[in-house]
């Protein structure tokens, strides 16, 4: 077809896939309000600045990937590249902060980053989020972690593992930074290119380094310099956790790629995928509504890919998605009847029925044909027995066929009998 393809990095979803997803979504939403959550939906775009001081001007996201555009105004504009900053700014504009706390939130849309592409790494993939506004306590942690990890195993995600971490506050964070460069400051000309820059910016992301691992194995620990609140809240939040039967793994090199992270940050990992393996991540982000202009407000949240659950479905055995077939298919005998058909099709579809008729004008046998191909129940034939109000109905998986007057139609079909 030359030209004209899809961007790179995106995909097309079919009728069969499609099935596959609305399932997903339906789990999603289902685990949603059995916690209590409400839909947020906000635009695809967003003023870029928000990303920038939201999600941070270090990070690879904002650095490197954001799809960014003058409006025909000249606004600076991005597509959502995440969830958590779009959440936060629709938070203080419908000022929820004001109404009963803790606030709860999920959402089920698209993001976009410029990534280099592959199996599980896409520029435009889909996210179930979930953020809860005005809670400091460690069960509104856990309350977002079950959510997700109860969303995957509704799913049908059977095994994944769940890494835990706290990166401290504004209070005991600085002292682990600096502990973190005296570590690295004699490694600097063994560090990728990228790290080099980190260690000046952010020298917590020298711990997420996918080049070069052994040195973070020998890094400072987070867990031995937090303060006494950080260090209570992640006890408070793994006895949560042991209480809920969730287990996880304490993983003191996890530091996770966007700047707003305060204490708690967790993903979920699946041995099925790849090298992208995380299906979800999250944390508390206990600054972000402040340095979006809004009083301080704890919050916590987490985010799973949709693309990934579904290739850790796949790759875990889940049966393959089908499309509902029609129910009837109306044919009609000759080109004199097809007017008909469309009428008898529409009355049924509005009774409820999925109904396919032929516009192609084929003989009877191709329509038959057809009929069986699409895995229809029944097969309405309408020809000259119509002048007497009579039409036939064949049952296509028996084989047989009747006459059935035309106003009995759909009683027979809901009855499923001939
Ligand atoms: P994130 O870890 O960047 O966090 O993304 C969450 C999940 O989205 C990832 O674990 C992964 O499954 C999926 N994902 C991310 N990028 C891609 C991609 N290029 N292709 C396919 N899947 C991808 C966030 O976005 C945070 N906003 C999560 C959060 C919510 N934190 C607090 N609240």
């Amino acid at each position: 077809m030359g030209e004209l393809q899809k961007p790179r990095g995106t995909r097309d979803v079919l009728p069969e896939e499609a099935s596959r997803w609305r399932l997903l979504e339906d789990r999603a939403r289902q685990v949603a309000a059995r916690y209590g959550y409400g839909e947020l939906r906000t635009p695809l775009f967003e003023v870029t600045e928000l990303f920038r001081r939201g999600v941070g001007e270090d990070t690879d996201i904002v650095g490197k990937e954001m799809y960014t555009f003058l409006d025909r105004k000249g606004r600076d504009m991005t597509l959502r590249p995440e969830g958590t900053a779009p959440a936060v700014r629709a938070f203080l504009e419908h000022n929820l902060g004001a109404g009963p706390q803790p606030v709860r939130l999920f959402y089920l849309q698209p993001a976009f980053r410029y990534e280099r592409p592959e199996e599980g790494r896409w520029r435009q993939h889909h996210q179930f989020g979930a953020e809860c506004f005005g809670a400091a306590g460690a069960a509104a942690d856990a309350e977002v972690i079950a959510l997700a990890v109860d969303f995957l195993r509704t799913a049908g995600v059977a095994d994944f593992r769940l890494r835990l971490n706290s990166i401290g506050c504004p209070a005991c964070r600085p002292a682990y930074r600096a502990a973190l460069r005296e570590y690295y400051r004699p490694l600097l000309p063994l560090l990728c290119a990228d790290c080099q820059e980190r260690f000046g910016q952010n020298p917590l992301r020298l711990l997420d380094c996918k080049v070069d691992t052994a040195h973070a194995a020998g890094a400072p620990r987070t867990a031995d310099h937090l303060c006494t609140d950080c260090r209570e809240h992640l006890q408070g939040l793994e006895a949560l956790l042991a209480r809920l039967r969730i287990s996880f793994d304490r993983d003191p090199t996890l530091v996770r790629g966007l700047d707003y992270y305060t204490r708690t940050v967790f993903e979920l990992e699946s041995p099925r995928l790849g090298s992208q393996s995380a299906l979800g991540g999250g944390g508390r982000y206990d600054g972000l509504v402040e340095l979006l202009g809004g009083q301080p407000t704890p919050a916590v949240g987490g985010g799973v890919g949709l693309e990934r659950t579904l290739l850790a479905l796949e790759a875990g055995g889940a049966p393959a998605p089908t499309v509902e077939p029609p129910q009837v298919f109306v044919a009609s005998v000759g080109e004199e009847y097809a007017l008909e058909a469309m009428g008898v099709a529409s009355q049924l579809r509005s009774a409820g029925v999925r109904v396919i008729t032929d516009p192609l004008g084929r003989s009877l046998k191709a329509q038959l044909k057809q009929a069986a191909r699409a895995g229809a129940r029944w097969t309405v034939i309408l020809g000259e027995e119509l002048s007497r109000g009579v039409l036939v109905l064949r049952d296509m998986a028996a084989g047989v066929q009747e006459e059935v007057p035309a106003g009995e139609l759909l009683t027979r079909i809901d009855k499923g009998v001939v």
